[in-house]
């Protein structure tokens, strides 16, 4: 297949979704590295505006509601932009106004089964909605509400069980440059 020599930056922004555990901020930062373009995880741009992390924002008096119209503001800013990488926060796609801002780049959907969520991270507590006795099952009802959404939106979906984000990022750099 004809492939173009570089990711140019009128090109459209990536947008990463998918369920947390499924290697968005670690495969963005490498697709990133490898297009030469800066790359954004909307969750760490959230915890550097307000400078509290995601778990203090939840805890807090608006919690979650909160976090997600912050979500939703950062996504709104960065629609505007091209020619960069974006990991969205798995709840992203919830919102219709988030998907709306998403719309106007190249989404790929990196898909992982509940198993291979909880394997990557079970031994990370900063996630507010694993903080419960039963994390598994609180992926895997997650997945069966934002799967379909997940699929509806994505230009690409990238299957990630049992593979490196360095992988990963390299098939997804093959298929943007012979798009
Ligand atoms: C969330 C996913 C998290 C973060 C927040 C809520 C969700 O992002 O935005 O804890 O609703 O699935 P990651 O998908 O990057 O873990």
């Amino acid at each position: 297949m004809l492939q173009k020599s570089r990711f140019r930056p009128s090109d459209p922004a990536v947008y990463l979704i998918g369920p947390m555990g499924s290697g968005k901020s670690a495969v963005g930062q490498q697709l990133a590295r490898r297009l030469h373009v800066e790359f954004i995880d909307v969750d760490r741009e959230i915890e550097s505006r307000t400078e509290q992390t995601i778990a203090e924002i939840f805890d807090a008096d608006a919690g979650e509601s909160r976090f997600r119209d912050l979500e939703t503001a950062v996504l709104g800013e960065l629609s505007g932009r091209r020619g960069i990488v974006v990991a969205t926060g798995g709840g992203a796609i919830m919102r219709e106004e988030n998907r709306r801002a998403i719309r106007n780049g190249t989404v790929i959907y990196l898909h992982a089964s509940a198993e291979q969520q909880y394997d990557r991270i079970k031994n990370n507590t900063h996630r507010p909605l694993l903080q419960t006795d039963d994390p598994k099952s609180v992926l895997a009802s997650l997945m069966k509400t934002r799967h379909p959404m997940y699929h509806a939106e994505a230009d690409i979906v990238m299957h990630t069980d049992g593979q490196t984000s360095n992988r990963v990022a390299e098939i997804i750099e093959r298929k943007l440059l012979s798009s």
